[in-house]
């Protein structure tokens, strides 16, 4: 059977790897979760290695279930949580410190010296982000601040940084390629996006050696092969991008003005801006959809920090539900007459509103709220925060306009009662494809048309099918009061 693709999905809380057959269709699958540390407060940390060995595991289950061998794979494709960042010894290609998380808030006193200092508008020109400790450079800027000898040994060429693609490359090729792709380089606050080059100004504001950083390559492009020890056969490997950006192609959001939204950990919604550079006004980040070719798509995003997580506080924060799949249906059975908000700011609030120090608040409770009222509120919160950034997008993009449909993927799109309010609170309409796999379909495309074992981007595009639109039926009176609401919860929620 050749001509296989094997995608990693290395997330945030698993890791996982699915062969996919000429196809296109998934044929094995290998799943792992692993540790999360919380060192302190708003802390949040991954083992490099307890990394590394789940996604090793993982493409062998997923090789062993579809019944084939490394050597029937042309070619893998990585994607990977973002902003997420490992430093490790180019000799031996160990860790010095543990990953730091994206949802880690450790540099925000950094963050706000930076920003006291007045360096937001340079950062953010050259970047299209902004000084939130969610983004790869001040954690990089901490770690090489913090371990000891780690500055000294930067300048003697022994350590290497980068996001987890970066880690697994290296690792994957046994030592021989240190590179990543431009939408991973797009979220470490030291790439320009729009010269494609590492920033040399804002490398040296944060004091991080362009040496220690890979080599930012296309994302169909070729990152070297696998070390035959590892499974037996080389494997190319010949695609990588973040999990956003990898689930924006496996969306085949490939036009200017499609968008996608992700409903995983959090929700990442990104809008096709084509080769636009569209400076948000809103708060929203401008970022790098994906370079084929050496040509570059830019795309508005708008990062909500907890969607998924919301659902599984209900399970487990406060055991409202006993199974994440449960919510939908509580929900449903809430009572209309309550006015429940919950705004689920546990880590902060990230766009439109940016505020690493709100906490979660809820609103609106009377004697006779319970689970189902909470359910509802963790679940319409989500909506709600996507509506914000609708209304951001819409407000930024010229060709922003009310006929904007939104295609969603992860986990939390299963729910049929979710999804309709999604749509009731956007007042748009709300597609949910037939694969839901989207972030790893989207790795397996770039590398398969790479391989040349999967169509170009057009016929890819026609491979997309629709399961179900949902269309926006709320009353309009009863949208706008709703919103009005959430909007004062909010407001009364920020620092
Ligand atoms: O920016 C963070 C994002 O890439 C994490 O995605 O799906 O691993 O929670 P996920």
């Amino acid at each position: 059977m050749a001509g296989l693709v094997l995608a990693i999905d290395q997330g945030t809380t698993s890791s996982r790897a699915i062969v996919f057959d000429t196809a296109m269709k998934p044929i094995g699958t290998g799943q792992q979760e692993f540790t999360q540390h919380f060192p302190a407060s708003g802390w949040v940390e991954h083992d490099p290695d307890e990394i590394w060995e789940s996604v090793v595991a993982t493409c062998k289950t997923a090789l062993k279930k579809a019944k084939s061998t490394a050597a029937d794979v042309s070619a893998i494709g990585i994607t990977n949580q973002r902003e997420t960042v490992v430093i490790w010894e180019k000799a031996t290609g160990k860790p010095i410190h543990n990953a730091i998380v994206w949802q880690d808030r450790r540099t925000a006193p950094l963050c706000q010296k930076l920003r006291k200092q007045g360096l937001e508008p340079l950062f953010s020109r050259k970047t299209g982000l902004l000084l939130d400790p969610y983004f790869s450079g001040t954690k990089i800027a901490w770690i090489l601040d913090k371990v000891k000898g780690a500055r000294r040994r930067t300048e003697k060429g022994e350590l290497l940084a980068g996001t987890i693609d970066s880690f697994l490359i290296w690792r994957l090729t046994g030592g021989k390629v240190h590179a990543t792709d431009a939408t991973n380089a797009s979220r470490t606050l030291v790439y320009n996006i729009r010269t494609n080059e590492w920033d040399a100004e804002l490398l040296k504001i944060l004091r991080i050696p362009a040496a220690m950083l890979p080599e930012v390559k296309d994302c169909a492009d070729d990152f070297g092969v696998t070390d035959k020890k590892l499974f037996g056969a080389e494997i190319p490997i010949l695609g990588v991008a973040g999990d956003q950006q990898a689930a924006t192609i496996g969306q085949a959001c490939f036009e200017p003005g499609m968008m996608k939204s992700t409903y995983g950990t959090g929700c990442f919604a990104l809008l096709n801006t084509g080769a636009d550079m569209v400076r948000s006004k809103n708060r929203l980040l401008t970022t790098i959809a994906y370079r084929l070719n050496g040509e570059t798509t830019y795309a508005l995003e708008g990062s909500i920090f907890v969607a998924g997580a919301a659902v599984q506080w209900l399970r487990d924060g406060i055991g409202v539900i006993g199974k994440a799949e449960h919510s939908g249906v509580l929900a449903a059975k809430a009572d209309d007459t309550q006015n429940v908000y919950l705004v689920p700011a546990f880590v902060g609030l990230g766009a439109p509103h940016w505020d690493a120090e709100a906490r979660g608040a809820i609103f609106g409770l009377t004697r006779n709220s319970g689970p189902a009222e909470f359910a509802r509120a963790a679940l319409e919160s989500v909506a709600y925060q996507t509506r914000d950034l609708l209304d951001a997008m819409r407000k930024d993009w010229k060709g922003g306009s009310k006929q904007t449909v939104l295609r969603v993927d992860g986990g939390m799109v299963a729910s049929d009662w979710t999804m309709q309010r999604l749509a009731d609170i956007l007042d748009a309409p709300v597609d949910r494809p037939t694969i839901l796999e989207t972030t790893a379909l989207g790795a397996a495309w770039l590398a398969g048309s790479r391989a040349g074992v999967w169509p170009k981007a057009k016929a890819f595009a026609k491979s997309w099918a629709l399961d179900h639109r949902f269309k926006p039926q709320m009353d309009e009176t009863v949208r706008a009061a709703k919103l009005k609401g959430w909007r004062n919860a909010v407001k009364r929620t920020l620092s």
